[in-house]
């Protein structure tokens, strides 16, 4: 018996990283799982297969999740295939660091679109199914530098602070037909977003972390297991930080 039998997940941006660290844990828990990618290439239709090999129904999804249009169809399509949405994890994100008085207009425009108003998307698209069904979990994933800030990062750690205030209110507004929200704040986990990081900034995180090291992408889909689950079922408007007790 797993945590998550007969429970249909949707999860953003799932072909690599955290997205798919949890795609795969909640298939072993035996949910069936919806994740979207920009693309589905050759990595993301791996992803799938590794997924299937759960024994649960998957399928992944070609969307750009900062897209309103395209993410009202991508969870048409998946109610149609998948009956019902029980769990969203709003996953999808992007980094375009730079100190202020050197970032674009652009640069602050795509992060703020592919990691917060893909949340509102995607939570607009699936709150009606969720009401009908009177349950569902929305996991939205923030970091701890929307919690705290970072220099360089103000564009993407105003979108993970918005991450955090988008689940506290939802979780206000649709507590009552029983949907819970709550907010993941990871530190440094280690994936491609931070493979891109030199060696001095990794050492720099590494001090602050009294774990002594990274997390991995297992730390957050351990966590993200938790919140979509009915052991969870009394925590709402929640952030949970994983970071080795990392202080910023
Ligand atoms: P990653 O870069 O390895 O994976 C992100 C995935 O999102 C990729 O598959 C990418 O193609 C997809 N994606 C990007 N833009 C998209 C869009 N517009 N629509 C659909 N999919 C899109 O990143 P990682 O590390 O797995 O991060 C996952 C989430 O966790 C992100 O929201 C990130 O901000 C957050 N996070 C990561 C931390 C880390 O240390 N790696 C720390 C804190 C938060």
């Amino acid at each position: 018996m797993g945590l998550l039998n007969g429970k249909t997940a949707i999860i953003t941006g799932a072909a690599r990283g955290i997205g798919k660290a949890i795609a795969l844990r909640y298939a072993a828990e035996g949910a069936n799982i919806a994740f979207t990618d920009l693309l589905i290439d050759e990595n993301a239709k791996k992803t799938e297969a590794e997924i299937a090999a759960f024994g649960v129904k998957v399928k992944g999804y070609a969307s750009n999740a900062a897209n309103f249009e395209e993410t009202a169809n991508v969870v048409a399509e998946i109610v149609k295939e998948f009956g019902r949405v029980d769990i969203l994890v709003n996953n999808a994100g992007i980094t375009k660091d730079g100190l202020m008085m050197r970032m674009s207009e652009a640069q602050w425009d795509a992060v703020i679109n592919v990691n917060l108003k893909s949340a509102f998307n995607f939570i607009h698209a699936c709150l009606p199914v969720m009401m009908r069904q009177k349950s569902g979990s929305i996991i939205n994933m923030s970091s701890v530098v929307g919690v705290h800030g970072n220099a360089g990062q103000a564009n993407y750690s105003a979108s993970k602070a918005g991450m955090i205030g988008l689940a506290k209110s939802i979780a206000q507004e649709v507590g009552s037909r029983g949907i819970r929200a709550n907010a993941i704040a990871p530190g440094f986990i280690i994936t491609d977003m931070t493979a891109a990081l030199s060696d001095e900034v990794k050492a720099e995180w590494a001090k602050k972390i009294p774990l002594r090291r990274g997390g991995t992408p297992e730390d957050i889909a351990d966590v993200a297991t938790f919140l979509a689950s009915d052991m969870s079922s009394y925590v709402s408007g929640q952030v949970i930080q994983v970071d080795g007790g990392m202080n910023m």
